[in-house]
């Protein structure tokens, strides 16, 4: 069992920089950035900022030739702080006050519109002579119905029907509409759903006589359990350039596209790295305190998500079966259930392994507990990597 963070002992990190701790390997972001621009070669790679915004990551990001993909105006001043330059950060998001949309339209190379309501304010207040629209094309997929964003269940996105309507906004404002976006949900677990997506937004861009940019969005699942495969970029890569080549050739037209992958670029480089307080026994379960919570790793309790749990402390040993618990006041602050692993010994630390996308970006002070320090492993040396949000929540 590897009991090192890209070359670095567990041990070392809690001694050096304390518990609970986000530990982020550089090596392994890069890896999955390679990958993405390799696999998608001629389109752009826009990291949507949401799954981690800490600014060494992003600096990192858009050093292996990715841009941006924004949802808030805090996250376009993130991409911006960062070295982004303008025309290579996008933007999308829902609920935009007039405010917000004002701020994002100046700032942003691009914003893709979530609603008729928006086209309006874009009209109205002449915030471009071109817009992008957000479509919702009834396909959703994802982890969790939680985060599937296509279908009537969804907030997100003009709805087909809405089409013929957002056109009539359009010329009414004389407005031309040259972009398209839709992002049907995260951590969709094979291709299959991506690329039905990507041919639906292909379908409706053909209608669409200006459009010349077209962007697929995010979603790629990445392996959270030990026996799921890894997503077959490549292969996902291959069918979108096909499906690209017969809309140019049907079409007679050119364009430029796009992808915003969140999790696939970071969540396997971040592990949360905590202590075993407690340990006590129930009828039920077998509890093993730890000096965290869902206030530092939302994805167990709010989806149901699966992290695999090491003890960095102890190899082998007895087994048994355990349910990690955090330290929140409630019942529901659990990282894993009934889970076989090594049964610990108060001190122990235990990584939870995957936590690199949605961890820290969802962490909050919840019971007015610290948050948990960054650090980023390059080269097997550790940094603390500090964010401080305060300069990008800006209210509009
Ligand atoms: N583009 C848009 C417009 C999005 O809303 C999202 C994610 C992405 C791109 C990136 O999706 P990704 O490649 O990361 O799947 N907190 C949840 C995930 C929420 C994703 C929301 N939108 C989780 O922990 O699973």
């Amino acid at each position: 069992m590897a009991r090192t963070i890209g070359g670095v002992e567990g041990e070392y990190l809690r001694k050096r920089f304390g518990t609970p701790l986000y530990v982020y390997d550089a090596a392994i972001v890069s890896a999955r950035c390679k990958e993405l621009v390799r696999a998608f070669r001629g389109m752009d790679v826009h990291y949507a900022v949401k799954a981690n915004a800490n600014p060494a990551l992003l600096a990192l990001i858009r050093r292996e030739g990715l841009g941006a993909e924004a949802v808030s105006p805090g996250e376009v001043l993130a991409a911006e702080r960062a070295g982004f330059k303008k025309k290579h950060v996008s933007f999308t998001g829902p609920s935009l006050t007039e405010a917000e949309l004002t701020f994002v339209a100046e700032r942003a190379g691009r914003v893709h519109l979530d609603s008729l309501t928006q086209l309006e304010i874009w009209g109205r207040l002449k915030l471009g002579r071109t817009v992008s629209l957000r479509l919702n094309l009834g396909i959703g997929a994802g982890h969790h119905a939680k985060v599937q964003t296509g279908g009537d269940g969804s907030k997100f996105g003009i709805v087909t029907r809405d089409i013929p309507h957002a056109r009539e906004i359009a010329r009414k404002y004389g407005l031309t509409i040259t972009g398209v976006q839709q992002h049907i949900g995260s951590h969709v677990p094979d291709g299959s759903d991506y690329i039905r997506g990507a041919a639906a937004l292909l379908s409706a861009a053909k209608d669409l006589p200006d459009v010349a940019h077209i962007d697929f969005g995010g979603g790629f699942g990445v392996p959270y359990k030990k026996e799921e495969k890894r997503i077959d970029l490549r292969k996902i890569g291959r069918e979108v350039s096909r499906l690209v080549g017969a809309f140019e050739k049907e079409t007679g037209r050119t364009a430029t596209y796009a992808l915003e992958p969140g999790r696939y670029p970071v969540a396997e480089a971040g592990s949360l790295l905590i202590s075993v307080t407690d340990l006590k026994e129930t009828a039920k379960h077998t509890f093993i305190g730890v000096n965290s919570g869902f206030n530092h790793l939302l994805r167990p309790a709010l989806y149901g998500a699966h992290h695999e749990i090491e003890n960095l402390s102890r190899a082998g040993g007895r087994k048994g079966s355990m349910t990690v618990a955090g330290n929140i006041c409630e019942s529901g602050d659990v990282f894993a259930w009934d889970r076989e692993m090594s049964v610990p010994r108060i001190g122990d630390i235990l990584r939870i392994k995957d936590a690199g996308a949605y961890g820290m970006s969802m962490a909050s002070t919840y019971n007015l507990r610290a948050l948990p320090k960054e650090v980023l492993v390059t080269g097997g040396k550790a940094k603390e990597v500090r964010f401080d949000r305060t300069p990008f929540l800006v209210r509009l």
